[in-house]
């Protein structure tokens, strides 16, 4: 046993839930993380790894009579926007459903602490500037509706059964752990930056810009990236006030300022000395044009100040993460 607070980490074997996982252990807490290992790496964990799903309440209940769990970060769930537009039955089962499950097995538990990873694309089809949390949430694909709908299962739990719960809406999440150790590895990937990358590596034949007939500056659509290990310090700060009784609320986490997929290209040329090659593609599905956050909010509340979320170093973080983690190397 350990005086330690148990964190529960769902999805802690993936991208950010690794990332959060060891801010937590550096920070004196004790990561249980709970993975399908369905997108998730074995390698990536800290701590103590159960493998499960959340639809399984059987298990999630073990899990919580087993551990003197505190709080519960999580992150698991489906998350490409592309692939939520064919396969909407994954994105409700998993991350609507699947939430559910968990809400339910920490009531059941007596657990009242939850950071939730929500998105920047509860927005849906945003204004071109910065947007406010008080900005309406009408989803434009089904990732974002996902989210958008778990968000409102989690109100209605803080309000009728005294949860305390964070929700925290990501922007574009990118650059890797400084160790090298972590970073952005799926078996389908399709994010700019990794997707990117993999194409100067030679690792991705088709690699395409998708639209360049954007009512934007270039043309191409523009997007707030922020570093993971800006987003674990803002995971942290949302466990250390829910420790002190605070009810939470929802939260943007992005920088305020808005790149274009073209501009993040001459960002990896830049700093790899090789241009992307690449191809014009239709419009993406499900994409919108801009989505930048105002995080003013999360600066107040959370003391959010991301302080590796400029563009240089999240790109030469991925980088040095991809020279390394190529070819795939999953498990
Ligand atoms: N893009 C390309 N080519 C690619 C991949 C992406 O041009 O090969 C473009 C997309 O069309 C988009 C931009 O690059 O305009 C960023 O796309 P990503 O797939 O990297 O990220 P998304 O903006 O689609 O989604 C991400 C997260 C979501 C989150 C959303 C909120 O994956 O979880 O940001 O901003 F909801």
């Amino acid at each position: 046993m350990s005086d330690r607070p148990a964190v529960l980490v769902t999805g802690g074997a993936g991208y950010i839930g690794s990332h959060a996982c060891r801010a937590l252990a550096a920070a004196g807490f004790r990561p249980i993380v709970y993975d399908n290992l369905s997108t998730g790496h074995r390698g990536f964990v800290s701590g103590t790894l159960v493998v499960g799903d959340l639809v399984d309440k059987a298990m999630l209940a073990r899990v919580f009579a087993q551990h003197d769990i505190a709080a519960v970060m999580h992150f698991a769930a489906a998350s490409l926007v592309g692939e939520s537009m064919t396969d909407p039955q994954k994105y409700y089962l998993n991350n609507v459903a699947g939430t559910l499950s968990l809400l339910a097995a920490m009531r059941d538990a007596g657990c009242r602490r939850l950071v939730f990873s929500s998105s920047g694309a509860v927005y849906g089809q945003a204004d071109s500037k910065a947007l406010p949390e008080t900005y309406p949430c009408a989803p434009i694909n089904t990732y974002g509706a996902s989210k958008w709908m778990t968000e409102r299962m989690i109100a209605d739990y803080r309000a009728a059964y005294g949860l305390g719960a964070f929700c925290l809406r990501y922007f574009n999440a990118s650059g890797a752990d400084a160790s090298g150790d972590i970073g952005e590895l799926r078996e389908n990937e399709t994010h700019l930056v990794p997707r990117a990358m993999m194409a100067l590596q030679g690792h991705l034949p088709d690699f395409a810009i998708f639209g360049e007939d954007y009512d934007t500056p270039d043309g191409t659509a523009i997007r707030d990236y922020v570093h993971v290990t800006d987003l674990a310090a803002a995971h942290l700060a949302a466990l250390k006030l829910l420790m002190q009784g605070d009810a939470g609320g929802a939260f943007n986490l992005g920088t305020g300022n808005g790149f274009s997929v073209r501009q993040i290209l001459a960002a990896i040329a830049a700093e790899t000395g090789r241009e992307v090659p690449h191809v014009i593609k239709p419009r993406r599905a499900g994409d919108p044009a801009y989505l930048v956050a105002d995080p003013t909010a999360a600066r107040k509340v959370l003391n959010f100040t991301p302080e590796h979320s400029d563009l240089a170093t999240i790109i030469r973080t991925a980088w040095a993460w991809h020279q390394k983690a190529h070819p795939l190397r999953l498990g």
